[in-house]
């Protein structure tokens, strides 16, 4: 089950009131749409985009009213709004990462406990897997992206064991790359603070999704399309992400478009970490269209 992170700090801060519109970027299980649907009745709207086919059909079949679903990457925000009509849009809300169903059930190798393929598309039409990256990609290209999206500080070393390693068998599994990185990294891997394929999957999901480029563009767009005195919230889950948002906020400040609503990122509380572990390393940043 997925539980949606920082939930009542969403609410605070995208402040739905009755008949406003909303849109929730990346609406994967409808967590975080469903709760704004409780405040913005009787005619206040949802639109829900969300990039794979799958979760997007999954939250469909529940004709949940007011509610409008459209399975797209939220990129393309100006169209999806003109298409849909959807306007004034009085909050936008972006969750960023995978989804529990991604982790659990989507057999897409998200996550290193369970061997899978080495797919970790979020749109399956996307030609672009981590098994071609893996496979195909030259040394430097995946050192880059290991070290850039990973923070990685062995992405030499790693680059070089899976070039040594697919010189013998293609890479196809989640298990098998973990057998690489075993080798090659230290066995007390960043004092056992996080597992040592973290940085790793996570620097592959990012380059298979196009993830920063697409934050970049999608977060400037909804400031944008955003209603005089609108509200922009962004759950980031790592540095790289947080970053960016906290840039194009400073920046839409200084422009005089927006005023930031959290100066320092709000984290959740040890309770929530405790009953949800997804919310760990979670940072809001809010703000509001001038
Ligand atoms: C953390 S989940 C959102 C969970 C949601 N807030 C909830 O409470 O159920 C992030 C979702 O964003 C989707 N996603 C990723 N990139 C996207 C994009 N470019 N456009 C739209 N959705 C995207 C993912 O497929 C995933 O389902």
């Amino acid at each position: 089950m997925h539980i949606p992170v920082l939930l009542n700090e969403v609410i605070k801060y995208l402040n739905p009131q009755a008949n406003e519109n909303f849109i929730d970027a990346t609406c994967g299980e409808g967590g975080h749409s469903l709760k704004i649907l409780q405040y913005n009745g009787p005619l206040g709207k949802v639109l829900g985009i969300e990039t794979d086919k799958e979760l997007y059909l999954r939250l469909k079949q529940k004709n949940i009213p007011r509610l409008i679903l459209v399975n797209d990457s939220y990129v393309n925000l100006q169209n999806i709004i003109k298409e849909n009509n959807f306007s004034p849009v009085n909050g936008i809300i972006f969750d960023l990462g995978v989804c529990s169903w991604h982790l659990d059930e989507s057999e897409r190798g998200f996550t290193f406990q369970k061997d899978e393929p080495l797919d970790m598309r979020f749109d399956t039409n996307n030609s672009l897997t981590a098994a071609e990256i893996i496979n195909f990609w030259p040394e430097k290209e995946l050192e880059r992206i290991i070290r850039d999206y990973g923070e990685e500080r062995y992405a030499r070393r790693i680059s070089h064991a899976i070039i040594e390693a697919r010189r013998k068998e293609r890479i196809v599994s989640t298990f098998q790359l973990i057998d690489i990185l075993k080798k090659v990294l230290p066995k007390n891997y960043e004092n056992h603070r996080i597992h040592f394929a973290t940085r790793t999957f996570q620097a592959l999901r990012i380059a298979v999704n196009h993830e920063l480029e697409n934050i970049e563009k999608g977060v400037k767009e909804a400031i944008n399309v955003l209603d005089e005195n609108g509200r922009i919230v962004v759950i980031s889950f790592h540095s790289l992400e947080d970053r960016i948002i906290k840039n194009i906020f400073k920046e839409a400040e200084k422009e005089g478009k927006l005023k930031i609503l959290t100066k320092k990122p709000i984290q959740p509380t040890l309770e929530e970490i405790k009953n949800n572990h997804r919310a760990h390393s979670a940072k809001l940043r809010a703000a509001q269209k001038i």
